[in-house]
């Protein structure tokens, strides 16, 4: 469904909103709620379109925006990101208004061309550069790796708006605008889904951003990104959760383990080991590979301290469902987190140190200490997890 709001007197929030998209990104983010895609229209004596929407949504996004305009021409495009669910409905919009001028990054000109317009002339813009539409003034600030090498932020001077694109985005997929008409909580927890599996691995990036956007001294009394609901009461809030993510504040004492199993005797160790640690005081956050959904586990790992793997030997390497898991993460790039492996086998444990290596890859501190059980785990290799729960403690004591 498309969603049309007027959010200030001539500016317009135009939200797509598809409450089936639980596979996000394609397969890659698996989320609970669905997902919108917002874009922005400001009237002035010229009609500016911040980003697009999905190619999904073209007829009735062109509707839309025809019901504010009525048959008044948009003037400016904001290609703020061209991932295609900010920019796929571009080849339509251009199409209904070929008069338009398209600004976007340097960064972005070859990716629109290359997926969509090669003869449109684009107008690529640096930070700082602006342009006028008759009482409005928008700045343009860019901010490359987030989340792409293209992205730019748009601030809309005279009402103190930022046009985030990805930035600040979560999946609440609703009707409801703003933070102010949700738990906070609730969205603060979204928004940190959305940034370990969107965001992490441009945490450096995040970080640079925000610091321009601070010594820029800009105001914001609106945050308008590209996905989910606008921030107007909670902008504090979201800005420093920002800035905790991307320096990967962890709790010292949160310890995640992801493990499979095929026969049961790996997670036999599991159960023990996670009751040893949880009696030493730690929160200890147990996931099944394969079972729970990768952007939850994500989620989980971004502050924790410590990252257990527990895997079953299957052919003399661990199990196809922690290869995803740990190619995931290796991709995610999550910071200063210790890790450890266990595992139980039959005739090989090849599996446990190829584990270690794939999570030294990971650049995570692995402790030179490992359970494996011959087939099902007997008292002797229950009361050792003793032993590896004492050492993860330790280590964490040490970061
Ligand atoms: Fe929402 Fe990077 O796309």
């Amino acid at each position: 469904m498309l969603q049309l709001k007027e959010i200030r007197k001539n500016i317009y929030s135009i939200k797509a909103i598809s409450y089936n998209e639980l596979d996000f990104h394609g397969t890659v983010f698996r989320n609970d709620e669905g997902a919108s895609y917002n874009a922005y229209l400001v009237i002035d004596e010229e009609v500016t379109l911040i980003d697009t929407v999905e190619h999904e949504f073209n007829e009735a996004f062109l509707k839309t925006i025809d019901t504010v305009l009525n048959g008044r021409p948009i003037d400016n495009i904001i290609i703020n990101h061209v991932e295609p669910d900010h920019s796929s409905s571009f080849l339509a919009v251009f199409a209904k208004y070929p008069n338009a001028k398209c600004y976007c990054s340097e960064k972005a000109e070859k990716p629109m061309q290359n997926m969509f317009f090669a003869n449109v002339e684009y107008k690529t813009v640096k930070t700082m550069d602006s342009i006028n539409t008759g009482k409005y003034t928008f700045n343009f600030i860019l901010t490359p790796f987030v989340h792409w090498p293209d992205n730019m932020v748009t601030y809309l001077v005279e009402e103190k708006i930022l046009f985030s694109n990805d930035a600040f985005g979560n999946l609440v997929a609703n009707n409801n605008l703003y933070d102010d008409q949700y738990d906070l909580g609730l969205l603060l927890r979204a928004s940190k889904e959305y940034y370990a599996n969107i965001v992490m691995p441009c945490a450096k990036f995040v970080l640079k951003t925000l610091k321009e956007i601070e010594d820029l001294g800009i105001e914001i009394e609106l945050i308008c990104p590209a996905h989910g609901i606008i921030w107007r009461s909670h902008i504090a809030d979201i800005l420093e959760q920002y800035k905790k993510w991307a320096n990967f504040e962890s709790k010292k004492n949160k310890v995640v383990i992801v493990y499979d199993t095929i026969w049961g005797n790996t997670e036999i160790i599991t159960n023990e080991l996670g009751s040893k640690l949880a009696d030493q005081g730690l929160e200890v956050r147990i996931f099944r590979a394969g079972k729970h959904r990768p952007s939850l586990i994500m989620t989980e790992i971004l502050d924790a301290s410590a990252i257990v793997v527990g895997t079953s030997n299957f052919n003399s390497t661990m199990l196809p469902t922690i290869a995803d898991f740990i190619e995931r993460m290796y991709g995610l790039k999550p910071k200063g987190k210790i890790g450890a492996v266990y595992g139980a086998y039959g005739w090989s444990k090849a599996h446990v140190n190829r584990v270690k290596d794939k999570l030294k890859e990971c650049d995570i501190d692995v402790i030179d200490e490992d359970i494996t059980s011959n087939y099902k785990p007997d008292t002797t290799t229950l009361d050792i997890t003793s032993v590896l729960a004492d050492k993860i403690v330790e280590a964490l004591n040490a970061k």
